[in-house]
Order: structure tokens, then sequence, then C-alpha cells
């Protein structure tokens, strides 16, 4: 691997640990302003110190971060599509490499379907993007996306289409956490990162998914609303670090989030 190609990846998935918690702020790319990211400044400026990297739109980047911020962007360059629209798998490249180097990106990422009726056009352009990327060191993170078909998240279709993107030449691969999980890690030989999907019932669970996607060879996270539509997003950001850069267990990272609740949030949630 490239020099340039090689210390960008460095940036987001950490040398230490070999791990990396992501921020996924990139929603409303497709699903407009979601709950919680109406207003993506507020959102994103308490959590961005404690993120190893974020991930995001440049419309997004340019208005709602501070060009000052040390921490790593990865930035969404694929899109076209929308939750009221007809299919969520047409999509195509949104974002010219040079204004991601412009951007100064550490990464670029971008959704494939696998499955899909446009299965062909985003691998295509994901293989498009990955020449790009190796032209001009920039890492390519391949988004394994399933559109509104939330049950094909199992492990025979996720290792399929993890490793058909790194086949394409994804540098790391983001998909979901699943039972038999450590089949899909095994079969993918790039780091993979999991991603949290929507809010679950309650913040254990979401640190449970994190917890047994680590022990079983993920190399982090990239996750969004089970942060920031939690109570404590800064807590739950800081309980998924633990997991991730500490190996502490899910009933650990639980406690650490419990004991960083505001004396008016315990007398709430009791
Ligand atoms: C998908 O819409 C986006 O690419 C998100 O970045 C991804 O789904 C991760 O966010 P969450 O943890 O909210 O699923």
């Amino acid at each position: 691997m490239d020099w340039g190609m090689k210390n960008r990846l460095a940036r987001i998935i950490r040398p230490k640990t070999k791990r990396t918690v992501m921020l996924a702020v990139d929603h409303g790319y497709f699903l407009g302003p979601i709950s919680k990211l109406e207003d993506p400044r507020a959102t994103i400026a308490p959590l961005l110190p404690h993120a190893d990297a974020i991930m995001l739109t440049r419309g997004v980047l340019r208005t709602s971060v501070d060009a000052l911020s040390s921490t790593p962007v990865v930035l969404r360059v694929s899109g076209g599509n929308s939750i009221v629209g007809k299919d969520l798998s047409n999509e195509g490249i949104t974002v010219a490499m040079r204004d991601a180097i412009r951007l100064n990106v550490a990464a670029v990422a971008l959704s494939v379907y696998v499955g899909s009726e446009h299965e062909h056009q985003t691998l295509l352009n994901l293989a498009k993007l990955v020449d790009e990327g190796e032209e001009y060191g920039i890492p390519v993170l391949a988004v394994t996306a399933v559109g509104k078909e939330l049950e094909k998240r199992d492990a025979r279709y996720l290792s399929l289409s993890c490793r058909i993107a790194a086949e394409l030449g994804a540098h790391f691969v983001k998909t979901y956490y699943c039972e038999d999980f450590e089949k899909v890690v095994k079969s993918c030989p790039v780091p993979l990162v999991i991603a949290g999907g929507p809010k679950l019932d309650t913040e254990f669970d979401a640190l449970n998914i994190a917890h047994n996607a680590i022990e079983r060879g993920a190399a982090g996270v990239d996750m969004g609303r089970n942060i920031w539509q939690s109570s404590n997003p800064i807590g739950m950001i800081k309980a998924i670090r633990a997991i991730v850069h500490e190996n502490v267990s899910a009933k650990e990272a639980y406690k650490l989030l419990e004991k960083s609740k505001k004396p008016k949030e315990l007398a709430r949630s009791s």
C-alpha cells in the first residue's frame, strides 16, 4: 500500500488498537432531517472530539463542521436516491474526487446494493471510485447497504456483499452485525466496521452489538442513531470507545454510561 493511502487509513483505524470509532451522521443524504439530526451542527459539535473519524456528506461538512477540527473525515460520495423515491438502490457517485481532496478527506464512502435492481451500477460505481482512490491515495469505504430490506442482514448475504466489495478493491467495508458474524469477518480480506442500524430498544442492546462485533473480529464501529438518538449521546460514544479501544464488556460499558448520566437524567429514568 502506498504511503498516502496507509497514512490516511491509520488516521481512521488507530494503529495502537487497530480499531476505530467512527461517528456516522450522513443519514440526511437520503433520509432528510431525521430525528436528532435536524440541526447537524448541534448534534455533531459535542461528539466530534470523541470520534476517531466522522462520516458525512460534503454539504453537512461545509455548513456544519468547524474547519479547524482535526477529526478525520470519511466523506459519503454516493447518493441520488431518497426514502420516498422508487428504489433506494439507484445510487450514483455524487462528488468528484477533486472536491473530496479539496476537503482534505481521510477516505471516501459509497454504498453497494448487492442483489438489488441496481446491483451492477453500484458495483461499477465502487470500482470507479477505487480506481480514483488508488490514483490519489484516498482509501475507499464500501457500505453494504440493504435498503428497506432489513431482513437481508444475515451472514450468508453479508459475507457475499462484503467479499464482493473487497474483491472490487474497497480498502475497508462497513456492514451490519449478524449471527455468525465471525464468518463474515473471516471471508473478507479487509477491515470491517459495523453500522448500528435503527435505534435499538435499549442502550445496552447497542453496546452489546458493538461488543459482540469486536469480539468476533470487527475493526470497529461506524455508528450513528444509537449514539445521537440516545438521551446521553456523549456517555454513549464514550461507552462505545471503551468497548472498541479498551476491550471492556457490554456490562462494564453500560456501567460507565450509567455513571456518566447527569442527575436530572437519572431522576427521569428511575
Ligand atoms: C446509512 O444510512 C448511513 O450510511 C449510516 O452511516 C449507517 O447506516 C450508520 O449509521 P447507523 O448506525 O445509524 O445505522
